[in-house]
Order: C-alpha cells, then sequence, then structure tokens
C-alpha cells in the first residue's frame, strides 16, 4: 500500500524546536526511519512537510486516487483548521492522527482537534516512534 505522511508547520524544525518537548532528533532522520520503516512493513510511502494550511489542503486532495492511506500531524493547525478537516473527510482515504507530544496534557488551546474528527486511530504522545505505530496501524489494517 501508498501512504502518505503530511507534517503541518515547525515540524521541519525538529531537533532545533522545543526539544524538551519534541526531543532533539531533526526532521531529515525522521525522514530516514519513516523509509526504514516502510521498508520493513513493505509499504510505500511518500513524506510532506508545509508550513502553509491550503498548501496541506492541496497535498490532502492530490491523495485521492493515489494513496491508500494518510498519516497527518497537522502541527498547530490541528487546533484551527477546519479546512483540513473538510480536506479529509472530502478525500474519504483512511486516516491517522499523529502528535509527537502529549497534547492532553498540554495548553486548554491544544485539547481541540478538528482533523482528527476525520481520523480513525489517534497516536498522542508516543515521540517520533508514533509515525512507526501509524504505520504499522494502516498496514495491518488495509495491506
Ligand atoms: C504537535 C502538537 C501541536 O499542538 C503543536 O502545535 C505542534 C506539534 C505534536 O506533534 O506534538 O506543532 O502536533
Amino acid at each position: 500500500m501508498k501512504i502518505l505522511v503530511i507534517n503541518g508547520p515547525n515540524i521541519n524544525m525538529l531537533g532545533i524546536r522545543e526539544p524538551g518537548i519534541y526531543g532533539s532528533q531533526n526532521y531529515e532522520t525522521l525522514l530516514c526511519d519513516i523509509e526504514q520503516w516502510a521498508n520493513e512493513l513493505d509499504c510505500e510511502v511518500e513524506c510532506y512537510q508545509s508550513n502553509h494550511e491550503g498548501d496541506i489542503v492541496d497535498k490532502i486532495q492530490e491523495a485521492y486516487d493515489n494513496v491508500e492511506g494518510i498519516i497527518i500531524n497537522p502541527a498547530a493547525y490541528t487546533h484551527t483548521s477546519i479546512a483540513i478537516l473538510d480536506a479529509l473527510k472530502s478525500v474519504g482515504l483512511p486516516a491517522v492522527e499523529v502528535h509527537i507530544s502529549d497534547v492532553t496534557k498540554r495548553e486548554d488551546f491544544r485539547q481541540i482537534s478538528y482533523a482528527g474528527m476525520a481520523c480513525e486511530e489517534h497516536i498522542i504522545g508516543k515521540g517520533l516512534g508514533g509515525y512507526k505505530l501509524a504505520m504499522r496501524y494502516l498496514c495491518e489494517k488495509y495491506k
């Protein structure tokens, strides 16, 4: 199966941004890890990161008919973007929400997840390994 991994704003700053919350591993090594996990799980993966809400909406729309599953960490747009929620609902693909940090234990404004309302699974606070759990979930269920 082909999986699209979408990361929202500032995820490309991993390793630099708030290491006490997001860890010291950088985005490039996360991309390498995801490639390796895809090999282990025998699936195909494409990674996409953007700081722009509309670009993320465009990418989700493009996924229709091109991939079999989406893993999304919309980052700050999680808590604000109805456009991303609507895009996920529009394409109707199996989607898994990932958050590196445990947003359930953070500020009040992080307690709502719009994108999560269109996701069938939620992997929260498992660090970067959460992406692997999400990949395994999709592969086991849909491959
Ligand atoms: C995040 C949590 C969000 O609240 C935050 O805005 C992020 C990252 C996470 O992966 O823990 O940028 O999605």
